[in-house]
Order: structure tokens, then sequence, then C-alpha cells
């Protein structure tokens, strides 16, 4: 890999899980504005429901941690906390066209599995009474296995779990220790053993982060070869995101010492090899799946998708209508944020109103923006008449929304970031490291960026 590639293009861009990004998100919402989408997306496509719950709440914090997290509370706020999230759920459910149905519920966080497996079981319980399921829905949970034992998860199956997203992070406990992070409390291979002898068709992913203190390219590479060796069938290596004025306690790493970016780079150049070698596909930049994998298959029919809860199908994904703290809710032409705060938010839901904190509403230039910025991002690969068909316009349209600039694109032809033809641009194997640069070019939104992004790398 070309070092100085690296460097030239090392600079902050958005990660572009949404169009526009959520910093991005109105602080004038309101939760009118919100309820008005809910009625209005029974008319919008796509017509599956997605569920998202957030679970913000760990029993130890992660000093590298990026995500809406916090320290668990007392039971009681933990109790409030499901009872508002049973509150809120019942609120909206009454607006979502009972026809439609739900093929996606996913418990993010935080740490879903902090609490008392009892909430996440009562609350699949009223998602069964107010929603009828497609026929073969995926539940999906994300879970740090520090905090996971046999009796834990066979509630869960039982309940209908099915995709289990396991935090690893490094294997290595010197790793974990420099990060105030516990390693598994069973052994990985174990726990993922008895998930598959309970149910042979549970799904099982594993989280990985490159890029914090102590990690090594060849100890990395020893964490990806234990983790081919439970064979999940996903797993993401996610680059470490440094965003200290999101959250301060990552200021700690910089004086722990961070790896330089040439062994992070070939950190994550290792480890992709070491996957392919064993049969795993690349999905985007950062995460493998098995060729049999629904990603994969999507990924070569060009229907690959993507939410804030990861990557998904064109096929089955659906609106995502989300519940708790932080959670967004992604609608065709709305995205919708509730308050950060659990305590704000369980009195908002208390008194009867939705705890919408900002969100956005996306005008027909940004469906377009957003289209061709996700095709980029998950199919890597976009064609100017295939986007033009889809909105029923023409090309050139499509390129001066976008801000087609031929200039830039040769720039990033000639550093082998992308193949360019008259129809089509194509990020290069190689390119896959800068795939995030390439659509914020197209993005107008950042040519007068005000806002702050963790780098590309
Ligand atoms: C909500 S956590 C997963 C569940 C659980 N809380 C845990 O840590 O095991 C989602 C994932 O985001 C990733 N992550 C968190 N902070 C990150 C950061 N600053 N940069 C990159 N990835 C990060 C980690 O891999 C983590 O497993
Ligand atoms: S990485 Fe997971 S367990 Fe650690 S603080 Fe973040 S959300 Fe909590």
């Amino acid at each position: 890999m070309d070092i100085k590639l690296l460097e030239k293009y090392n600079t902050p861009v958005p990660r572009y899980t949404s169009y526009p990004p959520a910093n991005y998100f109105d602080d004038k919402f309101s939760a009118d504005d919100y309820l008005e989408g809910v009625k209005q997306s029974n008319d919008w496509e796509p017509k599956p429901v997605s569920i998202y719950f957030h679970i913000p709440f760990c029993r130890k914090m992660c000093l590298y941690c990026g995500c809406n997290s916090c320290p668990l509370p007392d039971m009681q706020t933990v109790k409030d906390y499901f009872d508002a999230l049973n509150t809120e759920l019942k609120m909206v459910s009454g607006l979502i066209d009972r026809k439609r149905k739900v093929s996606q519920v996913h418990f993010g966080g935080g740490t879903p599995n902090s609490v008392p497996s009892v909430y996440l079981v009562r609350l699949m319980d009223l998602l069964h009474r107010n929603f009828s399921f497609n026929t073969s829905p995926e539940i999906a949970i994300e879970c740090n296995p520090a905090w996971l034992d046999i009796p834990y998860v066979r509630q869960l199956i039982k309940s209908g779990f099915n995709r289990f997203s396991f935090g690893i992070q490094d294997f290595s406990e010197k790793v974990l220790n420099g990060v105030n992070r516990d390693p598994s409390l069973m052994p990985v291979k174990e726990l993922v053993s008895f998930l598959r002898s309970e149910n042979p068709s549970v799904k099982i992913n594993l989280d990985f982060i490159y890029g914090l203190p102590g990690q090594t390219a060849a100890g990395f590479s020893e964490t990806i070869k234990k983790a081919v060796d439970i064979k999940p069938d996903r797993l993401v290596t996610f680059s470490y995101a440094h965003v200290p004025w999101v959250n301060k306690a990552q200021k700690t790493l910089e004086e722990r010492g961070m790896p330089a970016n040439d062994e992070k780079a070939s950190m994550y150049r290792k480890a992709s090899a070491l996957l392919i070698d064993n049969g795993y596909k690349a999905i985007g930049l950062d995460h493998f799946v098995l060729e049999k994998d629904e990603l994969y298959q999507a990924l070569q029919s060009g229907a690959l998708h993507r939410n804030f809860q990861g990557y998904c199908t064109r096929a089955t994904t659906g609106q995502v209508y989300a519940f708790g703290v932080s959670a967004i809710s992604q609608l065709q032409r709305v995205y919708s944020q509730n308050t950060k705060s659990p305590l704000e938010y369980i009195n908002s839901v208390a008194r009867g109103s939705l705890p919408v904190r900002k969100g956005y509403i996306l005008n027909d230039a940004e469906i377009i923006i957003r289209e061709v910025i996700t095709e980029l991002m998950c199919n890597k690969r976009l064609s100017w008449v295939d986007m033009a068909n889809r909105f029923g316009t023409g090309v050139n349209a499509i390129k001066e929304t976008v801000g087609y600039n031929e200039r830039i694109l040769k720039q990033f032809q000639k550093d082998g970031i992308i193949d360019l033809t008259d129809d089509s641009v194509s990020i290069t194997g190689e390119g896959s490291l800068f795939v995030r640069n390439v659509a914020a070019s197209f993005d107008p939104l950042m040519d007068a960026a005000t806002k702050k992004f963790s780098r590309s790398f």
C-alpha cells in the first residue's frame, strides 16, 4: 500500500451510514414532524418494517468507545427505561399499517445483554402482539461476551433471536486491559458452538477493532486466525475511529500510544488477506462474509444496501422505526433521532410525548445524492444510466445534482483509486480504503463542511 496515498487521503470524511450524515440533523425537527413521517411512511418504499431498540447501558466502559453508551444504572432506572421503551413502541406502532410485515429486529447499544434477559424477552413479546412478521425475519442482538452465559443465551434463542453479534475487538487480554475491557466470560468458540447446537440456523457475527494501543500487525493477525477457526458467518474489522470530541475518554488512548499509520495499514492488510485466504469475501471496507452469505449474493447482483444497523440487502431491508435513547428512525424521507439522555427519555415518554431531539426531512435532490453515495459505499460501482433510470430522469440531471467534477475524478483515477468510464465509476481493489473520500466528492455538503468527522482510515 502506498503510504503517500494513505497520507494524502487520510482526511476527515463522513462514514456515510446515512445521507445526510447524522451531524446535519436539525434541532427544529419536532415530534410532530416524526409522527407525520411515520403516517406517510406507510405509502413510501420499502414496505417492510425494521425495528431498532437502543439499550445504552454497559457494565464497564471501554476507553475507545464511539457508541452511544453509558454505565448501567440502578435496577429501578433500568425498569423505568424498559417501561418507556414499551410505551414508545405503543405510541408509534398504532400509526403503522398492520398489513406491513416486520422483516428485521435489531437490539443495539451500548450492551443489550447488560440487563436481565427478561426485559429483552418481554419487548419481543410486545412486538409480536403489535405487528405481524414475515416468514423469516432476522432478529439480531449485539452482545458483549464478557457478560454472557449459557442460561442467558438460551433465553434469547427461545425468544426468537437468530443473529448474534459479539464484540471481541481483540483476543489479546493485554490489548483489552489497555482499553478497560474484560475478555469473554466463556471461550468464544464454545459459546458459538452452543448457539449453533441450540439452533443450527443461527447466524454469528464477530466484531474486531484495529488501531488500539498495544496492537501490532502480528498480534492482530493472531486474533484473526483465532476468529477464522470459529468460522463466524460475518466478521467486521473496524478501523478505530478516534473522536475525542464525542468521547473524552478516548484522550487517554493518545497517552497510551496508538499504532502509527503504517502499522495500522498493515493490520488491515494482513487481516484482510488472512480472511480472503480462508474463504471470506469482502463487503464494503470492513465487513467479511462467507461466500454463501446473502450479503455476498447481494453484492454480486448489485443489491447491497446499508442502514444505521449495518449492511442489508435491497430485498429484505425495511424503513427503520427506532426506539430508545439516541435511536435514529430511517424512513424514506425522514430521519428522526431521540434524545441521548436516559432520564430525559424516560420523563418525556412518561409525559406522553415522543422523545424526539432532532431530525431531517430529505428533499428530492438529497434522495438522489443518498442513492448515489449508498451505491458507491455498498456496491463499489455506480452506473449513471442505472441511476438515471432509477429516478426516471436523465444522466445529466443526476450528475448535476451530485456536483459531478471530472477533474477530481481524474485525480482519483490517476491515484489508482477508481476506474472511470463514460457511464461508470468503480472503486479499485486498492482504492477500497478510500471509498469514503470518493463518496464525499459527490456530496455537496462537503463543499462547505462545517462539521467534524473522523479520518477516513
Ligand atoms: C455496540 S458495540 C457491540 C456490543 C457491545 N457493546 C460490545 O462492545 O461488545 C458495537 C461495536 O462498535 C465497535 N466500536 C465501538 N467503538 C468504536 C470506535 N471508536 N471505532 C471503531 N469501532 C468501534 C466495536 O467493535 C463494537 O463491538
Ligand atoms: S464498546 Fe461496547 S461494551 Fe464497550 S463501552 Fe462501547 S458499547 Fe459499551
